[in-house]
């Protein structure tokens, strides 16, 4: 009996011993796979939450910065365009922003302009507020129309012209992209437009050109597909609170502003169309060409360029050589009376960079169409 109750004791705290053991043994397990799972949970967290509260703060500063002064147009087909004019007066300047930018880029030149006319400026269908239909909300007739090249941009910008009552003529003033939008809308339109200024123009030829594709599809196509991906995943939006990226323009702009780019730069629907812009270029570029073959411009029309020192101070030199090769090339061929005006110093930031002398330019312009108004 002794023994037994002697050897129970063992027994038992061989099983307990056993027992801790194994509980030890499970402890352990439970915390290596409790640590993976917190890991996992962690992973989840930073993949799931900053493009869930990115998306929450989109939805609210959608509402909340949109221009005061801008107007939300129905353009027709169910589609809505956001225009933004400022100042009074006759000729109505239009002005057609670079490729893949909102209308803000234009905000210095616009202000100068605006105390001596109408300067309107607008978002191309995708871009800052001219938010693109979804998909059940289409009608069907912009499907072949769907791709964001020139012939679109400009039965756009046609139709947001007419909806919102502007007076025409115009001089129309576009600025890369912008001015492929604006030559093939003077082409067509001719009777509407005075004058045509183009700020550092896409040669047509350009993307007959290895070199340039490689550049433009091999190089700066990717890195806009990066930006694209970044505000989608909300990192966008985190490297701004950390101040690793920037506004294009910050200097003397209200607040209003800067929070309009920056919800601009982590909204990812803007930069897949800003993608879709340089994306869809060559063809943009392939009707251009065929329009000015075969309707001339206007000789009505007076057509002016700006251009900097080079078009682009960040690529290699080479490539600007062959942009200004065939600038002069088509400015030659099309508009042989074209008015060149050379700016020291910029590129094609100049609207920002250096909006002064581009402002001087077209207010020289409106002032000369309104002298002549007058003495009709
Ligand atoms: C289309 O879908 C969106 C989101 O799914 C919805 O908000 C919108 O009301 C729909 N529009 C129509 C016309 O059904
Ligand atoms: C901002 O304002 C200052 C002072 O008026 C001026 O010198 C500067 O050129 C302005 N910058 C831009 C980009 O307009
Ligand atoms: C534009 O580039 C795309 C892709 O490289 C190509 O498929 C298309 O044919 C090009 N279009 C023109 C007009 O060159």
């Amino acid at each position: 009996m002794k023994k037994r109750s002697d050897a129970a004791p063992g027994a038992s705290r061989k099983a307990a011993e056993d027992g801790q053991r194994s509980k030890v043994e499970v402890k352990s397990k439970l915390s290596h796979s409790s640590v993976l799972i917190n890991i996992g949970k962690c992973l989840l967290l930073i993949i799931i939450i900053p493009p869930f509260l990115n998306y929450a703060s989109l939805q609210r500063e959608g509402q909340m910065l949109l221009p005061k002064d801008g107007q939300i147009v129905d353009v027709g087909l169910g589609q809505r365009m956001h225009l933004l004019c400022k100042g009074q007066g006759k000729p109505v300047v239009i002005l057609d922003a670079p490729t893949g930018m909102s209308s803000d880029i234009w905000f210095y030149v616009q202000e100068s302009v605006a105390t001596l006319t109408k300067v309107c400026t607008y978002d191309r269908m995708g871009l800052g507020f001219s938010k693109r239909l979804m998909q059940n909300e289409s009608t069907g007739t912009e499907k072949g129309w769907g791709i964001s090249t020139t012939g679109r941009m400009v039965d756009d910008l046609h139709r947001l012209l007419l909806a919102a009552e502007i007076t025409m003529p115009l001089i129309l003033v576009g600025s890369e992209i912008g001015t492929l939008n604006s030559r093939f809308y003077s082409h067509i339109h001719d009777v509407q437009v005075t004058d045509l200024v183009l700020i550092d123009p896409i040669p047509e030829d350009i993307f007959e050109e290895e070199q340039w594709k490689e550049y433009w599809y091999g190089k700066l196509l990717p890195s806009l597909q990066a930006k694209q991906f970044s505000a989608a995943s909300g990192l966008s939006r985190l490297l701004i609170i950390l101040g690793a990226i920037e506004p294009t323009i910050k200097e003397n702009v209200s607040e209003e502003i800067i929070q309009r780019q920056k919800y601009l730069l982590s909204n990812p629907a803007h930069q897949s169309s800003a993608v879709d812009e340089y994306y869809f270029m060559n063809e943009s570029a392939a009707q251009v060409r065929d329009i000015v073959r075969y309707k001339p411009l206007s000789s009505r029309t007076s057509v002016s360029v700006i251009t900097g020192d080079s078009f682009d101070q960040q690529i290699p030199n080479h490539l600007n050589q062959m942009v200004s090769r065939l600038q002069k090339k088509f400015l030659e061929e099309s508009y042989p009376s074209v008015d060149h005006i050379h700016i020291k110093g910029v590129d094609r930031r100049m609207i920002y960079k250096k909006p002064s002398a581009i402002s001087h330019y077209l207010r020289k312009l409106v002032s000369q169409r309104q002298a002549k108004q007058q003495s009709h």
